[in-house]
């Protein structure tokens, strides 16, 4: 999986890969409630969103170990982010994708996996992942072609956050992580993570950021809600290798309410799932004293959620 070195088939490649990773971790100040959040900004990868990890890391060891061939396909089921990336990756190394997408993902989404050159097939809404995934295993089934990255199970979501996002942020803040909490979709960058702070700082709590609405893990049934790209109605297998020591709810409204303070208070333009994750980082702050440091991730950017709820204008916001 060591992909700092790496020659990949097509030399083209290269720049864009290059770009994947090492994204910053700057520290929120929010003066009103004498907090200061630590926030990796994953959002800065260059197809806006921390899937471009997974995508690097599945298809160059695929590469690696001669599992795509010239005439491959990759082929995932995505709410959009690990599409976008995987979509991303195969222009630039030279394989066909295939993006089994709910219909009810954003349309942003749509319109940039197609921008990528990638073959977009979408699914009824109702019946979330199991529907894309099963919908996967049956192509591949009848045909050899298809490469799929599995990131639902594969091993590799989970070990590439424990190798280099995890050791990236305990570089990066230079002194104790005293908690970390993010969303979980796949459950890779959790459990990921998670692994590598818990090992370096043994006192430090790791904490899955939930829904108010979708609380699974503290046993509630799942229901809609606002915040894409997390916590689908189900709890991934990737997620029991996460060291958890509790979980924080927010609401799909203080989700909306913190992205949109993200990007008015401090321009920084991501999405739905980034402000939840901020707005559960505040909660624990609050909880265990505004002197720790907690960690959280600013996953995609707003641009993907431009059809969404995020975006509607409230009357008072237009000027007359
Ligand atoms: C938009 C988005 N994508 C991806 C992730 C991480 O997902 P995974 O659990 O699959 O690593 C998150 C987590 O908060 C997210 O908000």
């Amino acid at each position: 999986m060591s992909h700092d070195v790496f020659y990949p088939r097509q030399p083209r490649a290269a720049a864009v890969l290059s770009l994947i990773g090492n994204t910053p971790l700057v520290p929120l100040r929010f003066e009103a409630e004498n907090l200061t959040i630590y926030a990796k900004c994953e959002f800065i990868n260059p197809s806006g969103s921390i899937k471009d990890r997974l995508a690097k890391t599945v298809l160059v060891d695929a590469e690696q170990r001669g599992l795509l061939k010239p005439d491959s396909i990759i082929l995932e089921c995505s709410s959009g982010n690990t599409g976008i990336a995987l979509s991303m990756l195969g222009a630039a190394m030279g394989y066909r994708v295939a993006i089994l997408m709910s219909q009810g993902a954003s349309v942003e989404r749509r319109h940039l996996i197609r921008q990528l050159g990638a073959e977009l097939i979408l699914f009824e809404s109702e019946g979330h992942y199991e529907t894309g995934i099963a919908m996967s295993r049956e192509m591949a089934e009848k045909d050899s072609r298809y490469f799929l990255p599995r990131q639902f199970e594969n091993v590799l979501n989970v070990k590439d956050h424990e190798m280099h996002t995890g050791p990236e942020i305990i570089r990066q803040l230079d002194g104790p992580v005293d908690a970390f909490v993010t969303g979980y979709g796949t459950g890779g960058t959790l459990a990921g993570v998670g692994k590598a702070i818990r090992a370096h700082f043994p006192q430090s709590r790791i904490c899955a950021m939930e829904p108010s609405e979708a609380a699974l893990l503290l046993g509630e049934m799942p229901c809609c809600h606002h915040i894409e790209g997390i916590a689908d109605g189900f709890l991934p297998q990737l997620l029991q290798q996460a060291p958890l020591d509790g979980e924080v709810k927010v609401s799909s409204n203080d989700a909306m309410t913190m992205t949109k303070r993200l990007h008015r208070e401090f321009g920084l333009l991501v999405g739905t799932s980034s402000g939840a994750n901020v707005a559960a980082a505040m909660t624990l702050a609050r909880e265990m004293g505004t002197d720790k440091r907690v960690v959280t991730l600013l996953c995609d950017r707003a641009e993907r959620y431009f059809s969404t709820s995020l975006f509607d204008r409230i009357p008072s916001e237009e000027k007359a």
